[in-house]
């Protein structure tokens, strides 16, 4: 049950200049997730107030946004969002003091990673990153529900989204070399010159040993082969371990950070 009637389906919203997608927040009935398709400026006052009626239309009880900068959120606040959830927004130049294509480079404990250092080959400890393929999205679905908390948790829709949140993608698995299960995957993109860090996630049981340090620093190789300038990532305020290993890797903090909102549609 959804609430007043079933909203399950995702739409895009095409508001004057203005377009929205509107789908189910994963794994929490009634509630939508607005995405803002048209980033970096604020939508109309009227596109913010046309998608909560859509929303109440398809039957949601509470509406939230994806991350939206402090200029997205002012239409969403002025309409009765109130923030949610704060997000530390991080940013690093990735033009020098990357390695070439195929090149190896020597960082900390992941030393052993076998596609990224190849002449420092390690059985017992090496990662195996591949490209990730259409059938490990079950896989990639239960390490993304595994590590992170309901809240932030993806579903098949989600991660649909997050494949196409920029016109390119570099979608990678990684596993253990001795063992056939995925123990992380990270998606990152790019448009223009910018690079993200998409989505990140190493199953709990595998965290701490530098497989998630290995998959963000194949992300960054394939920016910087692409030309992009600056790589962006964010995570909660509240995830200092996200922080700890992106802060390690050369991202700084760009205030004030990023925003979800949230309305209540039932008052
Ligand atoms: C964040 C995450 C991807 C890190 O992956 P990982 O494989 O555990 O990280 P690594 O072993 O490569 O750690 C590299 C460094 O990051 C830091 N770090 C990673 N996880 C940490 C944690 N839970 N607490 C504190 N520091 C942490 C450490 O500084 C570590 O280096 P150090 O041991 O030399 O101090 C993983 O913990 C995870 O999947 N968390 C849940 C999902 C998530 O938060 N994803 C990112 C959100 S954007």
């Amino acid at each position: 049950m959804l609430g007043r009637s079933s909203g399950t389906r995702a739409s895009t919203l095409r508001l004057g200049g203005d377009r929205l997608r509107l789908r189910p927040w994963a794994g929490e009935t009634g509630t939508g997730l607005l995405i803002q398709l048209t980033p970096g400026s604020a939508v109309s006052g009227t596109a913010a107030a046309a998608a909560i009626e859509a929303a109440i239309g398809r039957g949601y009880l509470r509406l939230r946004t994806s991350a939206l900068s402090h200029i997205e959120s002012e239409p969403f606040l002025r309409a009765g969002f109130k923030p949610c959830q704060q997000l530390a927004l991080l940013a690093r130049p990735i033009q020098s003091g990357l390695p070439p294509r195929n090149g190896c480079i020597a960082f900390g404990r992941i030393l052993g990673v076998r596609c990224l250092f190849e002449d420092l080959p390690d059985p017992s400890t090496s990662l195996a990153i591949r490209r990730a393929r259409r059938r490990d999205h079950p896989s990639v679905l239960a390490v993304d529900q595994a590590a992170f908390e309901p809240f932030w948790q993806l579903d098949q829709a989600g991660l649909h989204d997050a494949l196409r949140a920029t016109p390119f993608r570099h979608f990678r698995v990684a596993r253990q070399n001795s063992d056939t299960a995925l123990i992380g995957y990270a998606i990152s993109g790019r448009s223009g010159s910018a690079g993200y860090l998409q989505r990140l996630a190493i199953s709990p049981s595998r965290q701490g040993q530098g497989a998630g340090a290995a998959l963000v620093m194949d992300g960054l190789k394939w920016m910087a082969r692409w030309g992009a300038s600056h790589a962006w990532v964010n995570t909660p305020q509240h995830n200092l371990g996200a922080l700890r290993l992106y802060e390690h890797l050369g991202f700084e903090q760009v205030p004030p950070g990023l925003q979800v909102l949230e309305i209540d549609l039932e008052s």
